[in-house]
């Protein structure tokens, strides 16, 4: 979604400001532009596509400059074109203003200004907001509380920075529901909507809070709320290394990502598991754990393949804790009138920690009395902060859209708390608790000899990258990664492709098989074998052409398939951290093969900052 970058300092803007927006093209966008302060007035470059192609724009304009913001946005209102970028003037291009996020009641600002006179360039909810600063600034004069002003008139969302002509020391940032950080350098500071694109710069961040606005000057900066409250705010680091955030080597991010799994999956255990007690001991749900053990319900709330995550945990935390679990679409629990009662637990998942939906659900379950945990990748981010307690990931920082290696970190420590629970609770015996801890820690080589197959893979790829469409089946655990199997190819090479629980496919999909219908199976071997054997036999019996994902010593699988990817095995439930690797590696050859870009997939976004 939408990137912010922002400088003041010592140094030429432009390039920090390009080199920012080009590390926030991962979040997804569809145009770029950036301002800066020169000769006493602002000067703007916009334009619909690729960062690349401003930076080329910017190269033929003299724009020397030590302040300036750069913002990539990703259409809401209006279509992606020149005048709907960002930064947006006011009508005397005094100011300018960069914006993530949605100004909910922005067309009732416009009738009103309009009425006064005001004149529009765009079709953006965010040229309402720099007019509106505009008419304050004209009775105020004082341009902080022109900001303060008009944002206490707007309804929604907003992470923004602003700069005027008139103050070419100074730049004004402010947040509600959408993040922004402030990076403190020596002598010059850097806002951004997320700290990857300033890490190359300076380590030291101090992040915003919700309703707060920060004065940033050359000789420091200043953090207030939007009601002028003073606040007083601990500088940071960040955790992660530039290196982190590059491609190493690989093709795409992606690849990288898939590749890192064996690493990842570890780093998301490590300290974490009591192989003496064959349990688990997570720090960050120290203070809740007593609610944990005792909560009449769970509910799990997410988006995308954090939501697939959460399936899995029901059935890991159903089957082993014994506490009923409900999953839900971040997006319709919050709408829905759900019933909360003090006694459940929600735990919220999300790889960013940001998206929108997700953010309102757990603030919807908090103020309905629940204890609400937290399952994320991003420390600092807005979800990590507002829930009672929770996990981090640790699987670094994700670059390419579709989410990968946050998926089986996502697994890996509901598969913790499992642990902890069923242990805590009665339900696993310490024996069989220490089989599931070794069984955890030979995950990593197991998941290295899974990617060992990748020019296998990819010959598959080869063979089915010109299908319009897919169907992947699973049972019990392996239907969640049906699901997002479905989700990875659907999200990075446009074939549709959709999952189902392997028998339902009778109620519906199976009108869609032909002989150009790829069809895969994810088919460990476990208690639900047979059937769904029976579930080959029938896409067979219209011969649909079978891919399955099953384990070595299969011969009933490996005679009736035609292609088969084969897996270690490992305990059923601790499964879908290892069947879901070739289902991204085939999602990932099948987009290259046809010639998609796989790390910024269109119209997609890596982090979802609006509802
Ligand atoms: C977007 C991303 C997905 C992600 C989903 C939820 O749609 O493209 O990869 O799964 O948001 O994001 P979250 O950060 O909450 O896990």
């Amino acid at each position: 979604m939408c990137g912010i970058v922002g400088y003041i300092g010592k140094q030429s803007a432009v390039p920090i400001l390009i080199n920012g927006l080009k590390r926030l093209e991962y979040r997804g966008y569809d145009s770029a532009g950036i301002a800066v302060l020169k000769d006493s007035k602002i000067k703007v470059i916009k334009r619909a596509g690729k960062v690349v192609d401003l930076e080329n724009l910017v190269a033929l304009n003299n724009l020397d400059s030590s302040i300036g913001i750069g913002h990539t946005r990703w259409a809401t209102h209006g279509e992606p074109n020149d005048v709907n970028a960002h930064p947006h003037l006011d009508q005397t291009a005094s100011l300018a203003l960069i914006h993530n996020g949605i100004i909910d009641n922005y067309s009732v600002i416009r009738k009103k200004l309009e009425a006064q006179g005001y004149r529009f360039q765009s079709e953006t909810d965010t040229e309402s907001l720099v007019q509106l600063i505009s008419a304050f600034m004209e009775i105020t004069h004082d341009f902080v509380k022109a900001v303060q002003l008009a944002l206490s008139e707007v309804d929604g969302t907003y992470g923004l920075v602003v700069i005027n002509k008139e103050q070419p020391d100074m730049l004004v940032a402010a947040r509600l529901g959408s993040p922004l950080v402030i990076g403190v350098g020596d002598d010059e500071y850097f806002v951004a909507s997320d700290a990857s694109a300033i890490v190359g710069h300076t380590r030291q961040v101090v992040y915003l809070d919700e309703g707060e606005i920060a004065i940033i000057t050359r000789g420091g900066y200043e953090i207030k709320t939007i009601a002028n409250e003073p606040v007083t705010r601990q500088v940071e680091q960040i955790t992660f290394d530039l290196e982190q955030i590059e491609k190493g080597g690989y093709d795409h991010f992606m690849l990288k990502e898939i590749f890192n799994q064996p690493q990842t999956i570890l780093d998301s255990m490590r300290g974490r598991l009591l192989p003496d007690k064959g349990s688990a001991r997570l720090g960050g749900l120290r203070e809740v754990v007593h609610i944990l053990n005792n909560a009449n319900r769970i509910i799990i709330t997410a988006c995308g393949t954090s939501w697939h995550a959460g399936l899995v945990g029901e059935y890991m935390l159903e089957h082993y804790a014994r506490i009923p679990v409900e999953v839900e679409y971040a997006s319709e629990f919050r709408y829905r009138n759900p019933i909360i009662t003090e006694n459940d637990v929600i735990i919220a998942i999300s790889q960013s920690g940001e998206t929108a939906d997700t953010l309102a659900a757990l603030r919807e379950a908090k103020n309905r009395g629940a204890t609400v945990i937290g399952i994320c990748n991003v420390v600092g981010s807005t979800i990590a902060r507002e829930t009672h307690a929770g996990v981090f990931i640790h699987a670094g920082p994700e670059i390419g859209v579709a989410s990968t290696k946050a998926f089986t970190s996502q697994l890996v420590v509901l598969s913790l708390i499992t642990l902890m629970l069923a242990r805590n609770r009665g339900f696993l015996s310490r024996e069989d608790g220490e089989k599931v801890v070794k069984e955890m820690l030979a995950l990593p080589d197991k998941v290295q000899e899974i990617l060992q197959l990748a020019d296998e893979i990819e010959r598959i790829a080869d063979e089915f990258k010109d299908c319009d469409n897919a169907l992947y089946l699973g049972r019990t655990y392996q239907f969640p990664v049906a699901l997002e199997g479905a989700l990875k190819l659907k999200e990075i090479s446009y074939i549709h492709a959709e999952g189902y629980p392997a028998a339902e496919m009778k109620h519906g999909p199976i009108a869609l098989i032909d002989k150009n219908m790829p069809v895969v199976v994810i088919a460990p071997q476990n208690g639900i074998h047979e059937k769904v054997v029976s579930n080959i036999q029938e896409v067979l019996a219209r011969k649909g052409r079978v891919i399955a994902v099953c384990n070595h010593q299969d011969p009933i699988i490996h005679e009736l398939a035609e292609t088969c990817i084969n897996i270690p095995r490992t305990m059923d439930f601790l499964s879908p951290i290892l069947s879901i690797i070739p289902l991204q590696l085939l999602a990932y050859y099948i987009a290259v093969k046809r010639g998609c870009n796989v790390d910024q997939p269109r119209n997609l976004a890596k982090s979802v900052t609006v509802e």
